[in-house]
């Protein structure tokens, strides 16, 4: 990865009420359930290392103690592991953010939308490079290719302005997500024009749905600052965003690699399903029971 390649910070919003998986999330956020033996946030975390991330600002609200001290170092169960000599685990348990990153967390006091909550994160973001945005909800499994925000960044690197992430989904399906319309200018490049918040699908100007990524301009913080919040008095990402094209490019950018929405049960569901089946030592066994299961 050049210089000009790296996201340097990483925002991560993880104030949602996670209201779609109560009472799993009445306490506890849904960022740390587990996908096989790696909470959410750990797999958002190290996408974001692997696109270069120096800083990790964690935008977080009540019940969510538990991603701060995932990240803490633990040091009465490292000084047990290592009593015991167990040196896999403690590896495991210390490598949870590697040496050199650093962790910054920032409360949003009140879950007041997605585009407030980046909008906290603004004294934490640098002064003129771009940032990224991951939703550690959208799980996104990108193979023996870069990871999805890697990817985005080459784009970043390449053009300039903001880039969204983008994949289709099923017309009937776009009233779930922002949809974006504009012209394709590369492979898997659009010059986004417009952009609507979760359209009805006879509305939906595309099929182009805008998932948990997004490398943005520090300008955003701006276009975020006058935005209104919407009919549920939340402040949507969206609208800065629709506000930042006025002034600067942003392009979509459809990643390779398959997303589980873990903000959704079956999506949740599904991705331990893809995870389980992939994961090195668990991987046989589990597809043996998978195929032993009664499919009638
Ligand atoms: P969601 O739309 O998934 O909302 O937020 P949610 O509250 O987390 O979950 P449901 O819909 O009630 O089940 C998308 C992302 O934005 C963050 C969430 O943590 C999630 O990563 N978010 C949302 C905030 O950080 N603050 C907010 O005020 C709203």
């Amino acid at each position: 990865m050049t210089q000009s390649q790296r996201i340097r910070t990483v925002v991560f919003p993880v104030a949602g009420l996670g209201t779609r998986f109560l009472p799993a999330t009445k306490a506890s956020p849904k960022e740390m359930l587990p996908v096989v033996d790696k909470p959410l946030i750990q797999y958002a975390v190290e996408e974001a290392v692997a696109a270069g991330a120096e800083y990790l600002v964690f935008v977080t609200g009540r019940t969510k103690r538990a991603i701060e001290d995932h990240f803490d170092t633990a040091t009465e169960l490292e000084r047990e592991l290592e009593a015991k000599g167990k040196e896999k685990l403690l590896q495991l348990v210390r490598d949870t953010v590697p040496k050199g990153v650093s962790c910054i967390y920032i409360r949003q006091g009140e879950a007041l939308g997605l585009g407030h909550a980046v909008a906290c994160a603004r004294p934490a973001v640098g002064r003129r490079e771009p940032f990224g945005v991951i939703l550690a909800d959208d799980l996104i499994n990108s193979g023996d290719r870069a990871p999805a925000l890697a990817q985005m960044a080459e784009v970043t690197a390449a053009r300039g302005g903001s880039v969204l992430g983008v994949e289709r989904v099923p017309k009937e399906q776009t009233d779930k997500y922002g949809v974006v319309e504009g012209e394709s200018v590369a492979e898997g490049v659009t010059q986004v024009r417009g952009i609507v918040e979760k359209p009805d699908p006879e509305q939906a100007p595309s099929n182009l749905a805008v998932v948990g990524r997004y490398i943005l301009s520090r300008n955003i913080f701006e276009h975020l600052e006058r935005t209104q919040p919407d009919h549920r008095g939340e402040i949507q990402l969206t609208d800065a965003i629709a506000s930042l094209m006025g002034e600067e490019a942003v392009c979509a950018y459809e990643y390779a690699g398959d997303r589980y929405d873990c903000g959704d049960k079956l999506g949740y569901l599904q991705a331990t399903v893809a995870y389980g089946l992939e994961h090195p030592e668990l991987g046989p066994a589990f597809r043996r029971y998978l195929y032993g299961l009664d499919h009638t």
